[in-house]
């Protein structure tokens, strides 16, 4: 049976990273899947991406910023996810949808209720199988970024915003077990590669 695996943590916690462990290990198996992402995943949902990541001149407020996240999610379900789950494909997705709930609600503050709202109008009974949570402090993550290049607009936040946004993640992982998996990235690559090689072998 096809799964859907989202992958979520923080900026910089080692998504992109994790990814390719993950690709390598379904491409060796011959399992056949796409690897997507959020906010993005199809030609219109990337220009929502930049409208949210590119930093412009006019304050994006947090209502408008949920509302794009939802609508490139939509187009990224319609189009992207779905009929690649009704084929038959592992879908492997960098973000979806708890992150909603711990950027612009935990983050910014927006009610819990406002984005349940939306995510059962828009995404109803699409569950990820299995989440991986990339726990880390966000200081470790957003330096690695800094050592990358510019930050985006979301990256410039504070780092309470960041706290509030792990600390949700986090709990969110304590209420439902049986769908999330945390890996500490503070670790060395090589160790957190073993422990996402130790996961998929679980999942088979
Ligand atoms: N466990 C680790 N130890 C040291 N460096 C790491 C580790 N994991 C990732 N990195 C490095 O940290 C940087 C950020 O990693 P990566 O791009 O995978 O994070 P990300 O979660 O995808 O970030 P973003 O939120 O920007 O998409 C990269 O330069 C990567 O090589
Ligand atoms: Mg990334």
């Amino acid at each position: 049976m096809a799964k859907f695996i989202t992958i979520e943590g923080g900026e910089g916690a080692g998504k992109s990273t994790v990814i390719k462990t993950i690709q390598a290990h379904l491409q060796k198996k011959g399992i056949a899947h796409i690897i997507t992402r959020e906010p993005g995943g199809t030609v219109l949902a990337e220009k929502i991406r930049s409208l949210l990541l590119d930093q412009g001149d006019e304050i994006l407020l947090p209502e408008s910023e949920l509302l794009l996240f939802f609508a490139g999610r939509y187009q990224h379900i319609q189009h992207v996810i779905k009929p690649a789950l009704k084929e038959g494909l592992w879908v492997i997705s960098d973000r979806f949808v708890d992150a909603s709930f711990a950027y612009q609600g935990a983050g910014r503050g927006i009610e819990e209720a406002r984005i349940e709202y939306l995510k059962e109008w828009l995404i109803g009974d699409l569950c990820p199988d299995h989440t991986l949570l990339l726990d880390a402090p966000p200081y470790i993550g957003l330096d690695r970024i800094k050592a990358r290049g510019a930050l985006d607009r979301i990256e410039m936040e504070k780092i309470d915003f960041f706290n509030r946004v792990r600390e949700y993640y986090l709990q969110l992982a304590d209420k439902e077990p049986a769908r999330f998996h945390i890996i500490d990235t503070r670790l060395c690559l090589e160790d957190v590669e073993e422990n996402v090689q130790l996961w998929l072998r679980h999942l088979e």
